[in-house]
């Protein structure tokens, strides 16, 4: 018998940024009346749910992911009037909401940071993490800040050091304080109170720090990234992924399952695939990010490997999600795509709709923005104000979406935190949605055939060997559909001898929206550059 259908394991989800979605206020930053503005485009695209990256209250050293307020809604974005408003409108659209909780380490403006750098003797002090200095005056250990230097900063009037993971601006949360633990997990609760369907969990495998508070000891071997950045010169043992986290999963999940159908996925930061994988389970959370997948490089044999690791890992208890772009990482279009052809953008999405997971999508990409290139001066990421010109930070793949031609792109009436990429009077959502041709019109094809068709988006997943290297070929199965996808990795026209007995049961179902698409004769089919096929058998 079929599972019911999940929005969150069946469906597809949005993830906005939404400082860079849509300003209704001129004041240049996206806000959350820009996003109720847009929830007919959201459904209409054919996804479950939006991820909004964080809109709790933030000095934005680090654009929300430092937050100042766990309780309620930056200004700068709406009040919780505005919230309530987005979940419902978003419910009746049957769009589900995905908050993001950044609960490892909160802003240094949070008043609980500020009562706790008081005094030794402050309530508030141990929520935070506190060492004295070494012998030598110097820091405690040798931790890093990801985001640069080292990962302790000093108050002198305490005589003490702060620990940090990413800016001094972002201290850690102290998670073995039993106040601190429970307080977090009340925010579950107080945003679950409030209608929201789930969360993704900030860093949460960061939660807790070695009690012994030991050196990491080093990474071997040279490289030039490990010297700019020498958080990347350690192996990180004992600052993350402590074997406490195991329990407050668990807290996390039997909070969750007090609501029907919630949802929670954590972002995995700094461990291995395995590790990852540890963490998520019946009992634990539903999903986990990792990257294998979307840092694999442009190749057939290499994004087979990845799908046959991160599919074999979850096995039948759990659930893999997949994605290629977040407001971390350079957009795909940006890494893979040549020029403005949309043909291996048509081909990365085909993959990642058709494989046995839960796809993530980032605004913008159904439009295929590229990411924009900025002067030093214009930077705003902490990331890359700290390591330019060797990372040019995270700006890039975060400027407003375009929605048309008009004055930059139709984002603000104001000045935009982040320019307009300069392609937005070609490449915007108006022109798309009125050409069938258009990327846009194949992201809604595809999630429309994916949602029709259990095969695809519950169905067990089969990688067929083949002797051509450009080629990955998968079957999908639920029940009695079958669903054969072939993805032609190459920039050469392929003709492929289809891996299937009584071809004739097979049809084509899908192979784009472009003039030239995959044909099939007999069992044969011919694929044009990075072209794809989808074919369906169904017994009678
Ligand atoms: C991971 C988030 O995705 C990233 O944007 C942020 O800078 C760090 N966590 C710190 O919260």
């Amino acid at each position: 018998m079929t599972e019911k259908r999940l929005w969150w394991k069946h469906g597809i989800i949005y993830q906005i940024y939404p400082r860079s979605f849509q300003d209704t206020n001129g004041d240049g930053i996206g806000d959350l009346a820009g996003v109720i503005q847009h929830l007919d485009y959201i459904q209409d695209l054919g996804v479950d749910a939006i991820w909004l990256s964080p809109i709790n209250p933030s000095p934005d050293v680090d654009f929300g992911y430092d937050v100042a307020d766990y309780h309620t809604i930056d200004p700068k974005f709406g009040n919780l009037q505005d919230f309530e408003r987005l979940t419902q409108e978003a419910h009746k659209r049957n769009l589900h909401i995905i908050m993001d909780l950044v609960l490892s380490h909160s802003s240094d403006q949070h008043r609980w940071f500020q009562e706790a750098q008081k005094s030794v003797d402050n309530p508030y002090h141990n929520w935070y993490i506190w060492r004295d200095p070494a012998p030598d005056g110097g820091v405690p250990n040798n931790w890093m800040a990801m985001f640069g230097g080292s990962a302790w900063e000093y108050v002198e009037h305490l005589n003490k050091y702060y620990y940090h993971m990413f800016t001094k601006g972002q201290p850690d949360l102290n998670w073995h304080n039993p106040e601190v633990r429970s307080t977090m997990l009340d925010v579950f609760r107080y945003w679950l109170d409030k209608g929201v369907d789930g969360f993704r969990l900030d860093v949460f495998n960061n939660y807790f720090q070695d009690q012994q508070f030991r050196d990491n000891p080093p990474e071997a071997g040279f490289s030039l990234r490990k010297l700019v950045r020498k958080f990347e010169a350690q192996k990180h043992i004992y600052d993350t992924n402590q074997p406490e986290m195991i329990e407050v999963v668990e807290d996390i999940r039997s909070i969750m399952d007090c609501y029907p159908e919630r949802y929670v996925v954590g972002e995995t930061f700094l461990a291995s695939s395995a590790q990852a994988r540890t963490f998520i389970g019946p009992n634990r959370l539903h999903a986990g990010f990792d990257y294998g997948f979307c840092n694999a490089p442009f190749s057939a044999q290499a994004y087979g490997q990845a799908i046959q690791y991160w599919d074999a890992l979850h096995g039948k208890d759990a659930w893999p999600n997949y994605f290629f772009n977040n407001h971390d990482t350079p957009r795909s279009t940006s890494r893979f795509a040549r020029g403005d052809s949309d043909a291996i953008p048509k081909l990365l999405l085909t993959m990642q709709l058709t494989v046995r997971g839960t796809p993530y999508l980032y605004y913008g990409e159904e439009i295929g923005i590229r990411d924009i290139s900025l002067p030093r001066s214009l930077i705003q990421d902490p990331v890359g104000k700290q390591y330019w010109p060797f990372n040019k930070g995270r700006d890039g793949c975060r400027s407003p979406m375009q929605w048309s031609a008009r004055e930059n792109a139709g984002f603000t009436s104001g000045e935009p935190w982040l320019p307009v990429n300069k392609d937005y009077r070609v490449r915007n959502v108006e022109a798309q949605a009125a050409s069938p041709a258009s990327l846009l019109a194949f992201y809604k094809e595809l999630i429309a055939i994916r949602r029709a068709h259990p095969a695809l988006n519950a169905g067990a997943l089969e990688l067929i060997s083949t002797d051509d290297d450009d080629l990955l070929i998968y079957q999908r199965q639920e029940g009695d559909e079958k669903i054969l996808v072939v993805l032609n990795f190459s920039r050469q026209i392929t003709t492929c001898q289809l891996p299937i007995e009584n071809f004739n049961k097979w049809e084509l179902l899908y192979a784009g929206n472009e003039a030239i698409t995959s044909q099939m004769t007999e069992n044969d089919l011919n694929l044009p550059a990075y072209g794809f096929a989808i074919l369906i058998s169904r017994s009678e």
